[in-house]
């Protein structure tokens, strides 16, 4: 079997991601992110940054060429993120691709953004080959996602899904009612390591029987932020009512729990998959996966559960080209024709 030499392009939010690789082998995992310019306005602007993709690209593609040593007349074949994501973002990325398989000749495939994060894991040389049937639970700033995978190229099922936040949004504007900067996930899990998880008993959405009917693997993290907005607004109401008394707020028991309520509601949907199918396996991948707490929990409670639990390096997990350049690697290995020039940017592009 030969190995394919794929560049893959990432643009679907923040990250300017360009990739690398031959076959299931990184070469190189090029990112430019546009975080900091957001970090003022605590999300992600989509205009801004679709500009940054189109400042970002060219000096990234050449750095991961230079990273690689590859020259780009040697490229077999160019892939780029179609879908889900921020359209004008996406376009960027798309418009890239064409351009540059049309003037090199090459076959150009359009990917899922959620299998690209999937695809990943197959880039991890230390692990052992990924097997089917597996659950993936991804999660980042953008999406949470709970999904079945039979087979990476062909037959990727969406279980569930986030019906408001993203966990890392979540995090993120948390982080933010707790006067934290931008992004908010590494500043509460810093921040959450002094507190008590147990101090406050935060929702856990569509946890109940009663809520659950129809969404079982669904997720909603708004009322979870909700409930911690009312918690530091009654405790300011306190403080003021009682001058004397100290009612600050216990921002690491609030992060802590915080914290706790959204881990236990990805690892108990997860767990919950891997049982109803009866899948032994569960990959971990987006940007929340750097969570302390939450790789911890998984590991902990997917062990006892039977359940072989696999995290990829952060590198892989946070958006990248390097996943977008595998998946599109597997899809030429398995056959798969390349996509016609008519796509365009689909920014809820299903899986
Ligand atoms: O995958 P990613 O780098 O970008 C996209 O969102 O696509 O994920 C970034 C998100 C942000 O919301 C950030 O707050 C969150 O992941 N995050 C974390 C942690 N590190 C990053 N959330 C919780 N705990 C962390 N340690
Ligand atoms: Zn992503």
């Amino acid at each position: 079997r030969s190995e394919p030499l794929v560049l893959g392009i990432e643009t679907s939010c923040d990250e300017t991601g360009i990739g690398i690789v031959r076959g299931r082998t990184l070469l190189s995992n090029t990112i430019a992110s546009s975080m900091d310019e957001h970090a003022r306005y605590g999300g992600v602007v989509p205009e801004v940054a679709a500009r940054a993709h189109l400042e970002a690209l060219e000096p990234a593609i050449h750095a991961a060429l230079a990273e690689s040593g590859v020259a780009l007349s040697d490229i077999d074949a160019v892939a780029v993120t179609s879908g889900p994501g921020l359209a004008g973002a996406l376009m960027v990325g798309v418009g890239a691709a064409k351009a540059l398989a049309v003037s090199l000749g090459k076959p150009l495939y359009a990917v899922n953004h959620l299998v690209g994060h999937i695809a990943a894991d197959i880039l991890d040389s230390n692990a052992p080959p990924l097997e089917y049937p597996t659950v993936a639970l991804l999660v980042s700033g953008g999406h949470t996602s709970l999904l079945l995978v039979r087979d990476l190229t062909s037959d990727v099922e969406l279980l569930g899904e986030t019906m408001d936040d993203a966990a890392g949004e979540a995090f993120d504007k948390v982080a933010r009612l707790l006067g934290l900067p931008y992004p908010g996930g590494p500043q509460i899990d810093r921040v959450a390591a002094s507190g008590d998880p147990d101090a406050i008993a935060f929702p856990r959405g569509l946890s109940r029987a009663s809520d659950m009917a129809g969404h079982r693997y669904d997720f909603s993290f708004s009322g979870l932020k909700t409930a911690v907005a009312r918690w530091v607004e009654q405790r300011a109401a306190r403080q003021e009512q009682e001058p004397d008394v100290d009612w600050s707020l216990p921002v690491a028991d609030v992060a802590a729990s915080f914290r706790e309520a959204v881990v236990d509601v990805l690892v108990t949907k997860a767990l919950a998959a891997c049982r109803d199918y009866d899948v032994p396996r569960l990959l971990l991948g987006g940007g929340v996966i750097a969570n302390r707490r939450l790789r911890d929990v998984a590991l902990e409670r997917g062990a006892a559960a039977g359940v072989t639990v696999r995290i990829p390096p952060l590198s892989l997990c946070t958006d990248n080209g390097a996943m977008i350049a595998a998946l599109a690697s597997e899809l030429i290995m398995s056959g798969r024709p390349a996509s016609t020039l008519e796509f365009g940017a689909d920014s809820t592009l299903p899986v």
